[in-house]
């Protein structure tokens, strides 16, 4: 058995991500460029902050708000335990919750009961399995997905890519070649259920979106830069095993597409898609400017994590804040409803306004696409 495929490693990898990306300062190394807009101000909305309603969709599925808890973690008891608390708030709150890559899994079922916790306190959440794109081209097929979809009652399925993270793990896999793309679309008309292409920290461009969109998926996690980065966790593995890829992370550090410049080449490039905008969000004001952006659903992961190492309170805690802040971004944007804030008035500067006209994405032309995706 290689080292990669031995289950023990998988699970020992998982809890050195989890304590890396807690205690190793590894976030917000970048700006999301979610400064870079701004929601303007309404002085008399025409309503109160009781009349703001963030009921929303995802996917077709009705959710109270347009809040995610993007995939993290599962595959031990303690990991399960995490994943259990996550979900039993997600499903107070009526939110949508991933979990993390689920290919421990197939290598290790007996650590399945770590995920079926999510589907036992998340009865009628939309929930999102989770694998990679690695996975998919070293021979995972429709029984492996199926299995993965199963253990949660998935209602969708991400499948990560991870390029960065990969190149810089001292036992990374890098296969990330176009057959995967077929081959994942022709399974995806097997499995029933929604597939999501998600990033992990590094975001999709407009050339990317174009290559998925041209095999039919139009799902999208952007998962940008500017919040946990891949490429910092690997540098800090390299560097504890002497390993010598880490000297060239360092080179890396700020490779990727800020957040709010990845959901505007997302939108951009497929203006009807389902885009989760993701990737540093922090509070409800970041999961406001991501929608006005043009995203529909916005998505944390590791604040929410380090709330649930607290326990159940410190998670609601931190996503009943989230909530308020982004009803409060709605009122005084003059949004009643969510449909309304992706047509809230917005003014972009700086660095974004530079990133859309290097990118030949002329800003007025991107005001009628993003207001035009409902
Ligand atoms: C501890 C941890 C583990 C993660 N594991 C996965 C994973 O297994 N699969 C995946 O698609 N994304 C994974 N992610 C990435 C997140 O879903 C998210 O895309 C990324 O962390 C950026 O969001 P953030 O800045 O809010 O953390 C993980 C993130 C964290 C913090």
């Amino acid at each position: 058995m290689t080292e990669t495929r031995d289950p023990r490693h998988l699970i020992n990898r998982k809890l050195e991500h989890v304590e890396a990306t807690v205690f190793g300062g590894v976030e917000r190394l970048t700006s999301t460029m979610l400064d870079d807009i701004t929601l303007v101000h309404q002085a008399f909305p025409g309503f109160s902050l009781e009349d703001v309603e963030t009921m929303s969709y995802f996917l077709g599925k009705k959710i109270s708000s347009p809040i995610m808890v993007t995939g993290m973690t599962g595959g031990t008891p303690e990991l399960g335990r995490l994943n259990g608390i996550i979900a039993s708030v997600v499903e107070e709150m009526g939110l949508v919750m991933g979990v993390g890559s689920e290919r421990i899994v197939i290598e290790n079922p007996s650590s399945e009961e770590s995920f079926r916790v999510v589907r036992r306190n998340a009865p009628t959440s939309p929930l999102v399995a989770n694998i990679g794109v690695p996975q998919l081209y070293r021979g995972y097929g429709l029984s492996e997905l199926k299995t993965i979809i199963s253990v949660i009652e998935a209602d969708a399925l991400a499948v990560h890519l991870n390029v960065a993270q990969e190149v810089f793990q001292p036992e990374g896999e890098t296969d990330y070649r176009e057959e995967t793309l077929a081959k994942l679309r022709d399974l995806s008309k097997e499995i029933g259920i929604p597939v999501i292409l998600k990033e992990t920290g590094c975001g999709l461009s407009i050339e990317t979106v174009r290559r998925f969109s041209s095999y039919g998926f139009h799902n999208f996690d952007v998962s940008g830069q500017g919040g946990t980065s891949w490429v910092a966790v690997e540098k800090l593995r390299g560097e504890r095993r002497g390993n010598w890829k880490s000297r060239s992370a360092s080179v890396f550090s700020t490779w990727g597409i800020p957040t709010a410049a990845t959901i505007m080449e997302t939108r951009w490039s497929d203006p009807t898609s389902f885009i989760i905008g993701s990737g540093g969000l922090r509070n409800g004001l970041d999961i406001a400017k991501a929608i006005a952006l043009g995203a529909d659903v916005g998505g944390f992961a590791l604040p929410v994590l380090e709330a649930s190492l607290e326990g159940k309170n410190s998670v609601r805690s931190f996503l009943n804040d989230v909530l308020f802040q982004l009803q409060a971004a709605m009122l005084m944007s003059g949004s009643k409803d969510v449909k309304s804030l992706r047509k809230a008035s917005i003014v972009i500067r700086g660095g974004l306004k530079e990133w859309m006209e290097s990118r030949g994405i002329s800003l007025s032309t991107y005001d009628k696409v993003r207001k035009g995706g409902y």
